[in-house]
């Protein structure tokens, strides 16, 4: 879970955020909406720790992996393509580093031998030997073919390293998924891959979209930015649209009822203030007519 507690933003004099209270919940797909500058990658970038809020706490549940779909397009540009994606799974890669460094060792010790059963354990409970053809079956629904896992990060086209990094971000079942527009670069084809990768992904998700549909198949939640405020609706994208557009109009009719209400009590002034000045001339007449 992650708890945001009076969250406030300032970048000068423009307040981004003002105390923001909203929780997220594992289990909801969240998708974050709201006009373009409103603050959302901003908002995304507090949740994962990559910038400071100007006040205010964001508590995350001790333990959780959080996995961020990388927007520098170029940070793996050396690595290949089946490591990059492992790489977003930062432990089981580090065991992966070391255990490897180990069994290259010419001098290999007691010791290394007990750190090595040691790392051992270690990967074996985090299915260290499915991440291989895991990342693998993420990059081929996300379309990078088999011949590209082994090539460099630097020799794919852009777009293929977003997908590359989408499924960086995907790979090892995070506690708490976050992406930043995940459907840019993707064919449509693709998109419907990872709306079903959603679907079915029991965990957080945190999803900043501008696309309607997607977000209409993958979001159980609406996180509405707007004026420095953040607000939190149950339903997709689509539920949210009709029932703010409802609420609009109400808010609208009710204007157009106050706006009547107060006519028709400015004609009731005017009527009124035009009888009493006639009641007021009453008397004169009288007094001109006794003349
Ligand atoms: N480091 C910064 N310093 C000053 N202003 C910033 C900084 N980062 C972002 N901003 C401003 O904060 C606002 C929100 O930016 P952000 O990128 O979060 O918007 P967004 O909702 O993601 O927009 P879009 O839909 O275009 O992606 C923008 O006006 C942006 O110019
Ligand atoms: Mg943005």
């Amino acid at each position: 879970m992650i708890s945001v507690d009076n969250l406030s933003l300032k970048f000068g004099k423009r307040t981004l955020f003002d105390e923001v209270n909203v929780k997220f919940t594992p289990g909801n797909c969240y998708g974050v909406i709201g006009a373009n500058g409103a603050g959302k990658s901003t908002f995304l970038k507090i949740l994962s720790g990559e910038i400071d809020s100007t006040s205010g706490q964001i508590s995350i549940t001790p333990g959780q992996r959080m996995a961020v779909l990388k927007q520098n397009h170029f940070e793996f540009d050396e690595v290949e393509v089946l490591k990059t994606v492992i790489m977003g799974h930062k432990k089981l890669y580090a065991i992966m580093e070391e255990k490897d460094a180990i069994y290259m060792k010419a001098d290999f010790s007691e010791e290394d031998g007990i750190r090595a059963s040691e790392l051992e354990g270690e990967f074996a409970e985090m299915d260290g030997w499915n991440a291989e053809s895991d990342a693998a079956a993420l990059l081929s629904g996300l379309g990078i073919s088999e011949e590209l896992h082994y090539e460099q990060m630097k020799n794919l086209a852009g777009n293929q390293k977003v997908r590359v990094l989408l499924a960086q971000a995907l790979f090892g079942n995070p506690d708490i998924l976050i992406l930043d527009e995940p459907t840019n670069d993707l064919d449509a084809e693709t998109i419907k891959w990872l709306e079903d990768f959603l679907v079915n992904f029991k965990n957080l998700v945190i999803v900043v979209s501008h696309d309607r549909h997607f977000l209409d198949e993958v979001a159980t939640h609406i996180v509405d930015i707007d004026f420095a405020k953040i607000r939190i609706y149950s339903g997709n994208y689509t539920f949210w649209y009709e029932s703010s557009q409802l609420a609009a109009k109400q808010r609208s009719d009710q204007n157009k009822k106050v706006e009547e209400k107060r006519k028709e009590l400015q004609e009731f002034i005017m009527r009124f203030s035009a009888n009493v000045a006639k009641s007021k001339q009453r008397p004169r007449e009288r007094r001109c007519s006794k003349n």
